[in-house]
């Protein structure tokens, strides 16, 4: 699977933007349909996607639209006109405000219609947006509710407002959060939306950092997330991009580890031992399982 570490989510209804979305560092584009769209633009928004997915040449690059929720009057028609006129150039559709999992289903069959009617070759993918209290109770099942499933996201905003939390900014986890609350307030609701995700071979993606102008703040919950198991993280400006390909990026001296354990242990197997150890510490086959998930992202980013 192609990484997932930055998400660059552009409005819809900016067509302007939409061109300079494809010059930036984003392994993934994700053109909007949904909270960054006002309602009077909604429909244009539609139209300028389309015309982003068909006349921009997007080459090797990731391709999403997070279309609206499908119980308000325009998530049904993002999804068939999307679908209709610019599937073959999709690679998923992102469903905001995924309560169950019949929201997955339903998209589901919508589209295997659609692919057939059009003869599409390509498989459209779906991510799952989780962001509300009844989203995270049954997370498991909307993980598991479909092939066409890539990755899940936290909403942290949405979330929020669901559960009832006061909120330093709008989207800005990380931000002010130790007057909050002592300790990261977001740890279960992150852990288990990894938990579900993983379990189900998907993706997990965090929500964006609202404050564009705190690249130590975006730092700071770029590495929480990556700690909980997170593989990347959405941005809302092209300046945030550099930081969230570094944080989920494995590093030289990462790399330089995994290679030194995955060699260690295999001498240490090669001698007949069970374990070994580098730079004093024990080195078992979980440690050797971890080295070789960072050696393999490393070969996929092409930095070995
Ligand atoms: C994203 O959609 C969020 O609500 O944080
Ligand atoms: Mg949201």
């Amino acid at each position: 699977m192609k990484p997932r570490r930055s998400i660059l989510s552009v409005p819809g209804h900016v067509g302007k933007m939409h061109q300079k979305a494809h010059r930036s560092r984003a392994d993934v584009i994700m053109l909007d349909l949904e909270d960054s769209v006002p309602l009077e633009a909604k429909d244009n928004a539609r139209t300028a996607v389309v015309n982003a997915l068909r006349t921009i040449d997007w080459k090797e690059r990731v391709v999403t639209a997070r279309i609206n929720a499908l119980d308000t009057p325009f998530g049904y028609r993002d999804l068939l006109v999307l679908a209709e006129e610019a599937g073959d150039r999709l690679d998923s559709v992102v469903i905001p405000k995924v309560d169950h999992c019949a929201d997955i289903h339903f998209a589901d069959k919508m589209l295997t219609g659609i692919e057939m009617a059009k003869g599409l070759a390509n498989r459209i993918g779906l991510e799952a947006i989780i962001e509300s209290a009844r989203g995270l109770a049954g997370v498991d099942i909307i993980a598991g509710s479909s092939e066409r499933l890539v990755t899940l996201v936290f909403g942290v905003a949405d979330y929020s407002a669901s559960i009832g939390a006061r909120l330093a900014s709008i989207s800005g986890h990380g931000e002010k959060e130790e007057e909050l609350y002592p300790g990261h307030r977001w740890n279960f609701a992150m852990s288990r939306l990894v938990m579900a995700a993983k379990a189900n071979g998907l993706m997990a993606i965090d929500a964006p950092y609202g404050n564009f102008k705190d690249p130590e703040g975006l730092r700071r919950s770029a590495i929480m997330a990556g700690a909980l198991g997170f593989d990347g993280k959405w941005a809302i400006h092209p300046e945030q991009l550099d930081t969230i390909n570094t944080v989920f990026s494995p590093s030289p001296a990462d790399i330089e580890r995994a290679r030194r354990v995955i060699e260690a242990y295999e001498e240490a197997q090669a001698a007949g031992r069970g374990a070994a150890s580098v730079d004093g510490r024990m080195v078992d086959r979980a440690t050797v399982r971890l080295a070789q998930q960072l050696w393999e992202q490393a070969r996929h980013l092409k930095l070995v």
